[in-house]
């Protein structure tokens, strides 16, 4: 029996992996939680939910995400409170930006019962996953790919919809150094950048891995015409504090609507701080730094959450930025929506989710 309000047939493991974890290095992304929620849709509808044992997929070589990327995904998290609880943050917030990545994709849209309802038995079936480190949390990882055995290029009638976890502990081991990107982009005014997709990692995969070799940890892109605007980091939105202010790109359809970037528009909004969501230029940027008046610049998302940038790399120079002083805005945002994501704060926003 499930609380869901759709048939789900939940299958559990014989063996469990929790034994084998070690909580006290989890890293990120490596390690999953024993099982997985999995729907289809086929005939124009979702249907054949079901629990089961995390595993491999058995998949046709002509599956048509395979070859021409109709994938989307998502990435949330669960954490423990101190009195056992498990919460969930803004788990809405994702199951409508899965929605809107679907439509741009030309895929189906999920249900929230079943987008919700799933995603609560899974988690409760596997919550011994969550950990209570602070810092830690279990990642979650909703997923949906086509899956037509078809090779022709037209959209897939048929989809696997997918959530599993995984323990995980900060995305970053140390803060992120990041060059800006002036030569390669990551999306284009009309394209995909706005949507969740699979392939506007793929595309980031060879720039970044060009900036790892002079010593960077991510890259900020600028937009696709004059590479003159910051847009946004490769896991992560960016913000900028300044003369009292938080100043951070606005969202267009270039770049991803992120749910933390939103959360702490809102935490500063609520604490009577100046913020602007405008165009930034890299030059007002360099600017401010070589002027001293960048207070800080942090990354924004939910694996990475609140990530001080140490130095930026703009046209073969390095500018280290200053250190983040604890009563810094940055430093308080993080350590707040730390204590609403465990609810050592009061949730006076109506973010998390008991389930
Ligand atoms: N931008 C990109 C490209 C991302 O991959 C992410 C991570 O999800 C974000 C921004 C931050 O979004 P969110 O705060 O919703 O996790
Ligand atoms: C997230 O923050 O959940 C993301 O999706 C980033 C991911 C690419 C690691």
């Amino acid at each position: 029996m499930t609380a869901a309000t759709f048939p789900l047939e939940i299958t559990q493991t014989k063996r469990s992996g929790l034994q084998e974890v070690d909580f006290n290095n989890l890293g990120f992304g490596r390690i999953m939680s024993d099982h997985m929620f999995v729907a289809d849709y086929d005939n124009g509808q979702w249907q054949n939910s079901r629990i089961v044992p995390y595993g491999d997929l058995s998949l046709s070589p002509a599956t048509a995400a395979l070859h021409y990327g109709q994938a989307i995904f998502e990435g949330m998290k669960a954490y423990r409170t101190q009195e056992g609880d498990t919460l969930l943050f803004r788990a809405l917030d994702n199951w409508n930006r899965l929605n809107k990545s679907a439509e741009r994709m030309c895929m189906p849209t999920i249900p929230e019962e079943i987008f919700m309802g799933g995603l609560t038995e899974l988690i409760r079936l596997d919550s011994d996953w969550i950990p209570s480190a602070e810092g830690c949390a279990l990642y979650i990882r909703p997923f949906m790919f086509a899956t037509d055995p078809f090779i022709g290029v037209k959209p897939s009638d048929t989809f696997s919809f997918i959530i599993f976890t995984g323990p995980v502990a900060a995305y970053f081991a140390k803060p992120p150094r990041v060059k800006i990107e002036t030569h390669f982009i990551r999306s284009a005014e009309g394209g995909v950048g706005g949507a969740k997709c699979a392939g506007n990692y793929a595309g980031s995969l060879y720039p970044a891995k060009l900036a790892q070799q002079e010593g960077y940890d991510q890259l900020i892109w600028t937009d696709a015409r004059e590479h003159a605007y910051i847009e946004e980091s490769g896991a992560m939105n960016v913000m900028f504090v300044m003369d009292g202010k938080l100043v951070t790109p606005f969202v267009s359809d270039t770049t991803l609507d992120g749910i933390t970037r939103k959360t702490i528009v809102a935490i500063a909004h609520h604490w009577g701080i100046p913020v602007e969501e405008r165009k930034i230029s890299v030059d007002e940027i360099i600017k401010a730094i070589k002027e001293g008046q960048l207070e800080s610049a942090f990354g924004s998302g939910t694996a990475a959450v609140v990530s001080h940038i140490e130095a930026i790399g703009f046209k073969g120079v390095d500018y280290e930025l200053p250190a983040v002083k604890k009563d810094s805005f940055a430093q308080k945002v993080k350590d707040y929506l730390g204590d609403i994501y465990t609810g050592k704060a009061e949730d006076i926003f109506g973010w998390t989710l008991k389930i």
